[in-house]
């Protein structure tokens, strides 16, 4: 069948004449004269509303062009059309996914999409898990049940990790222990050692991959670690998770092998075939030995924002969610999701377009989401080779995934941030050829200790950071190469 990038205006026809034949077939009704609204009224508001969504980026403070290739800078591109179709459909109906009375088709989508994104990880089939609001409800959940299981101990993380889990620890009034990050931004499991030998820790947080630097923790090489500590292990892969797709053995989206590593880190070059290299791939392969992971199909599941999961190993820690409810989980003995997240109302309409993008999108390597994230992985070690190869941009470290971070070539800290602020400044403000990066704030050791020729004279410095989530990139990082290098070149000289 010929494939094409689906229209969202068929689509959406599609979708409404579909729910106005639906609604049709239950009968007329008057709409209550209090729902109508002042045309002339609506008319200015909307127009308004549709200025303010559209007014140019930067000053005027209106949005940034998330959906164009130029924009490389934080977690944000829209859904894919197919998921709005499917989200605005369901939203017409307005199905809430907390007890299969609030909509029994978009609670049973929800199950299999869990279901399909669980066996993505390898987790065993009796696992339990659901949807969320994002990746900071998800992981709440998870850290709240490691609380219960171990009442009196607290987390470890890597300093790395996403703020959420300090915060949420802070709401658990659990103990959280953050663990040093290597250079290139891993846990230092030497480190995570010292703290577990005090006996304080039940679970260790490990992400896959980090939102500032894009580095993935060597989950593999944890594993004996934990047990031997017996403690618990919690992925946060809301970034980096569906990479996991390209991690399995034997997965092949390019006609090149990836080359072999010789230790330390991904190679210069390596992997530009768009397969994970096995250096970050058996860290991606050992979530399958996870006892709690997270997920966001609303980063790189192609879904607009809503769509969390938290997925647990033992099913049985579903005990921890018991409680009655007397309004609702009463059509069926079936199991309400509401008894088993901490959410209550959740949009059905976030299980429903997940379920429809896996449907033509499926979680596989070689079609489907597979393909799609290979494309950014490739951008990220293209626009990574380039930047090796420029005279007036750095690499700080190599991408393990699709975030590249680098810094304009200067020989101090404070130039170093300056010039990384001006590039990030220029670069939006430029009307006609903009490209929008975003910054990150690295410590002055890690920075010296990967690029010892920078005087450190600062404690810290921004380096940019470039999210290359949407495939389109690979045909543009050229162009965005030449667009920072341009500016970086005006930024140091
Ligand atoms: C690794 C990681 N964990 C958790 C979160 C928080 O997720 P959310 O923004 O969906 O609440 C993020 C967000 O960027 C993240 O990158």
């Amino acid at each position: 069948m010929p494939r094409r990038y689906p229209d969202i205006r068929s689509l959406l026809e599609q979708a409404h004449d579909t729910i106005d034949q639906w609604e049709a077939s239950f009968g007329p009704f008057e709409r209550h004269p209090t729902m109508s609204v002042d045309e002339e009224r609506l008319g200015t508001a909307l127009e308004e509303y549709l200025g303010r969504l559209t007014a140019p980026p930067a000053d005027d403070g209106g949005n940034y062009p998330f959906f164009h290739p130029r924009y490389a800078g934080q977690m944000l591109k829209p859904p894919h059309p197919v998921a709005m179709a499917a989200y605005t459909a369901a939203m017409r109906i307005n199905p809430n996914n907390h007890a299969l009375d609030g909509g029994p088709p978009t609670g049973q989508m929800e199950k299999e999409v869990v279901r399909d994104v669980a066996a993505m990880f390898g987790l065993p089939d009796d696992h339990l898990g659901h949807l969320t609001g994002g990746g900071t409800m998800a992981n709440l959940e998870a850290l709240f049940v490691a609380r219960e299981l171990h009442p009196d101990k607290g987390i470890a993380y890597s300093a790395d990790a996403h703020y959420t889990h300090s915060r949420m620890a802070h709401i658990l009034r659990m103990e959280a222990r953050a663990v040093s990050a290597t250079p290139e931004g891993r846990i230092d499991l030497n480190a995570l050692e010292d703290v577990l030998k005090t006996g304080d820790i039940g679970t260790v947080v490990l992400s896959a991959t980090t939102t500032g630097l894009g580095a993935v923790d060597p989950i593999a090489d944890a594993l004996s670690l934990l047990r031997r500590y017996g403690v618990r292990l919690h992925v946060d892969a809301a970034y980096g998770g569906f990479f996991a797709l390209l991690a399995h053995n034997g997965a092949e989206v390019s006609e090149n092998e990836p080359l072999p590593l010789s230790g330390g880190g991904p190679r210069s070059g390596e992997g530009v075939t768009g397969s994970i290299p096995e250096f970050t791939a058996r860290h991606f392969r050992a979530i399958a030995e996870a006892d709690s992971v997270v997920i966001d199909p609303h980063k790189h599941g192609l879904q607009p924002y809503g769509c969390g999961c938290v997925l647990f190993r033992d099913s049985s820690v579903g005990r921890f969610y018991r409680h009655d409810s007397p309004y609702t989980y009463f059509t069926s003995e079936e199991l309400h999701l509401g008894e088993i997240s901490l959410e209550c109302s959740r949009p059905g309409a976030a299980a429903g377009a997940l379920w429809l993008a896996l449907k033509c999108l499926p979680l596989e390597a070689e079609e489907g989401l597979g393909p799609i994230l290979a494309a950014g992985l490739r951008a990220a070690r293209r626009w990574a080779a380039l930047i090796e190869a420029s005279d007036v941009l750095e690499l700080y470290t190599q991408p393990e995934t699709d975030i590249v971070t680098y810094f304009p070539n200067a020989g101090t800290l404070s130039l170093v941030d300056a010039a990384g602020q001006s590039v990030f400044e220029r670069g939006m403000a430029d009307a006609d050829d903009p490209v929008f990066l975003s910054t990150y704030r690295m410590d002055a050791e890690r920075m010296v200790a990967l690029h010892p020729h920078l005087e450190a004279d600062r404690p810290h410095a921004r380096i940019l950071r470039s999210v290359l989530m949407k495939p389109e990139h690979e045909a543009f990082v050229d162009r965005l190469h030449a667009r920072v290098a341009s500016l970086a070149r005006s930024a140091t000289s």
